[in-house]
């Protein structure tokens, strides 16, 4: 087994799959209000990709071990981690969510996810998000050839960590194409130069879960999916694909509604 370099047919497939993904959420954008519930965006989003052409790649994904998703996407809430089902709770003032969507088209699978602030909520809740935007980032701009997986991890957990937040451990980003989830594992801390090196072509997500308390976290454990922070502190999560090039990154999940990059990714890019 090894990481798959996807050839210019692949790379263009997954341009479409990925802006399609960062679409989804574009498009549910002015629906994540107080008072909406989890599902009513899961089937605006369901309704979405349709239209699209696409299909959830979470709908009846089932991972040995664990049963059925039962979702066209995840909602993450609050102390939620990740792999949040969506249900009939309204959501309220104050909330944090992270929505992750995978979208299939042609066979390609297209990942990414956005926290979502509702109404206003918290300063520590809004650093927390801000912050974790930025550490994915900082990721993202250690993507290019010659780097190692490493680097990735360890700037994403020096910064994390540096503003007193922790990483979480049990899931990670991931090589993606052809498959939802293919190797390598991308983690989101680490140390430099570890892990294999990058190289041009190679496609995967950069995903990083960061906790305003401890990093351990738990199943919630009643519908095989939820994980929530151990300590039921606050946790966030923003997600990209990202194609390695000749010369760095093209992050592939972005479209006309992606929130603005990062001051810092603007002064490196012109
Ligand atoms: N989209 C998630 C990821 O980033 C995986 C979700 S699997 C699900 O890898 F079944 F929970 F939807
Ligand atoms: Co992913
Ligand atoms: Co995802």
């Amino acid at each position: 087994m090894s990481i798959i370099i996807k050839d210019q047919a692949g790379i263009e497939a997954m341009r479409l799959a990925c802006r399609l993904a960062s679409e989804v959420l574009d498009y549910l954008d002015p629906h994540i209000k107080a008072g909406t519930t989890t599902r009513q965006i899961d089937e605006l989003a369901r309704g979405y990709m349709a239209q699209q052409g696409t299909v959830s790649a979470t709908l009846n994904y089932q991972p040995p071990g664990y049963p059925p998703y039962p979702a066209s996407l995840c909602t993450s809430l609050n102390h939620v981690v990740c792999h949040g089902i969506p249900n009939d709770k309204p959501l309220k003032k104050g909330d944090i969510m992270n929505i992750d969507v995978t979208v299939i088209k042609d066979g390609w699978y297209g990942d990414n996810s956005r926290m979502y602030v509702i109404g206003d909520a918290s300063i520590a809740a809004k650093r927390l998000c801000a912050l974790t935007f930025d550490a994915m980032w900082l990721g993202i701009l250690q993507v290019k050839p010659g780097n190692h997986f490493g680097d990735i991890g360890h700037a994403i957990q020096k910064f994390a960590e540096g503003h007193g937040l922790s990483v979480v451990r049990e899931f990670c980003g991931h090589g993606v194409g052809q498959n939802f989830h293919e190797e390598p594992q991308v983690l989101h801390y680490g140390r430099p130069g570890t892990h294999e090196q990058l190289k041009p072509g190679m496609i995967f997500t950069i995903e990083p879960m960061l906790n305003l308390g401890r990093k351990e976290v738990k199943e919630l454990g009643n519908d095989g999916w939820t994980i929530v922070t151990k300590d039921h502190s606050l946790s966030a999560q923003w997600e990209h694909t990202v194609l390695v090039t000749e010369t760095g990154y093209e992050v592939l999940t972005l479209s006309e509604g992606s929130p603005a990059l990062p001051a810092f990714v603007q002064a490196v890019k012109t």
